[in-house]
């Protein structure tokens, strides 16, 4: 058995809350108990708090609810949705499998020990408190069509948390989620490669859930879907289904229709919208009050020159207020 597999049959035991002893957890599992000390070792540096009771033996300290491949597809969906439970990234392994997957199929995890962020930066992934999701989808409009693309996610993943009952989460251009000015999910579009002239395209999404360890590395202010909603939250597997749907769904609409329906959506929910940014664009800073996107999906600034449109995947845009 692979070493995390070993891992996961261990966590699957303890996600029921209770006690289990190193010995019970290895008859069950067929290691020694002293394989089970350097497992749950391992697990703990994934992210997860475990405790150790004299006598009693281990136990969670969150409940953790695992995703399910059967329950996120539900009975009628025939697309490959694959829960690999640690992975380098969820947008790499696409990335790598393009060739093999048809458009709309889509991978998560559990664990990303190499998650990516815009330009190369990390993004904090530990075991099981948040959502890690990919999708490829080819998009027959081709890279032109990328930028508005990947506003239109950050669109329909807010209104997908509306329709749960969560409310309050903005978005920050281009696609970070953000609530109480603070990052709560980032999006990611990468792109494989053209083919005639379709691009094919992984839009991945980090969202906090319930994440309290491992977040060192993170420099700057973030928080969790926790945060959010003073009700409890829909479960993990709930969660991962809607935003499938919403991705899928959002994504055929923005093909047919293009991107004139989503700028007034996009502008309902803009955490900037009349609030003074920086644009940072390589060198160069631009201040403005921010008026929201165009139809091409650019952020539209009032500036001292004037109103002026940007886009391009070098900005980066920060509150100045
Ligand atoms: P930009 O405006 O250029 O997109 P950004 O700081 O949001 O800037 P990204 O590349 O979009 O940068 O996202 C990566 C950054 O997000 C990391 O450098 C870190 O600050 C932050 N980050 C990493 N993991 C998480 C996480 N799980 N939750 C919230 N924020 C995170
Ligand atoms: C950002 O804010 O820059 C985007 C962060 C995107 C993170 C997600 S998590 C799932 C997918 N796999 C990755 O390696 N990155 C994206």
């Amino acid at each position: 058995m692979k070493e995390h597999h070993t891992k996961i049959a261990l966590l699957k035991h303890l996600s029921d809350g209770e006690f289990h002893s190193g010995e019970a957890l290895g008859d069950k599992i067929g290691i020694s108990r002293a394989a089970i000390s350097k497992h749950i070792k391992g697990i703990q540096e994934w992210g997860v708090d475990i405790y150790r009771v004299q006598g009693r033996g281990y136990q969670l300290a969150q409940q953790l609810e695992l995703l399910d491949e059967d329950v996120i597809k539900g009975a009628s969906d025939n697309s490959t949705i694959s829960v690999i439970p640690v992975i380098d990234s969820t947008n790499q392994y696409l990335l790598d499998n393009v060739n093999n997957l048809e458009s709309g199929s889509v991978c998560l995890a559990e664990y990303q020990s190499r998650g990516r962020g815009r330009r190369g930066r990390q993004w904090v992934s530990p075991f099981g408190s948040n959502l890690y999701l990919s999708m490829y989808w080819r998009l027959d409009a081709g890279m032109a069509a990328a930028m508005g693309l990947s506003l239109v996610v950050g669109v329909a993943v807010v209104e997908a948390l509306e329709e749960l009952g969560i409310n309050g989460i903005k978005l920050k251009w281009p696609n970070d989620l953000y609530f109480n000015d603070k990052k709560l999910a980032g999006i990611l579009v990468e792109m494989s490669g053209q083919a005639g002239g379709a691009a094919n395209l992984v839009i991945g999404m980090g969202l906090n859930i319930a994440m309290e360890s491992g977040t060192d590395n993170i420099d700057q202010p973030w928080t969790s879907l926790t945060q959010v909603s003073p009700d409890p939250l829909p479960s993990r597997n709930t969660l991962a289904k809607s935003l499938i749907e919403a991705l899928r769904s959002s994504l055929i609409d923005y093909e047919q229709n293009g991107m004139n329906e989503f700028v007034p959506r996009w502008n309902r929910l803009d955490n900037f919208l009349g609030r003074q940014v920086r644009l940072i664009i390589g060198p160069r800073e631009i201040e403005g009050e921010v008026l929201g996107i165009d139809e091409q999906g650019a952020v539209v600034l009032k500036t001292e020159q004037g109103i002026q449109s940007f886009i391009g995947g070098e900005i980066s845009l920060r509150k100045n207020d």
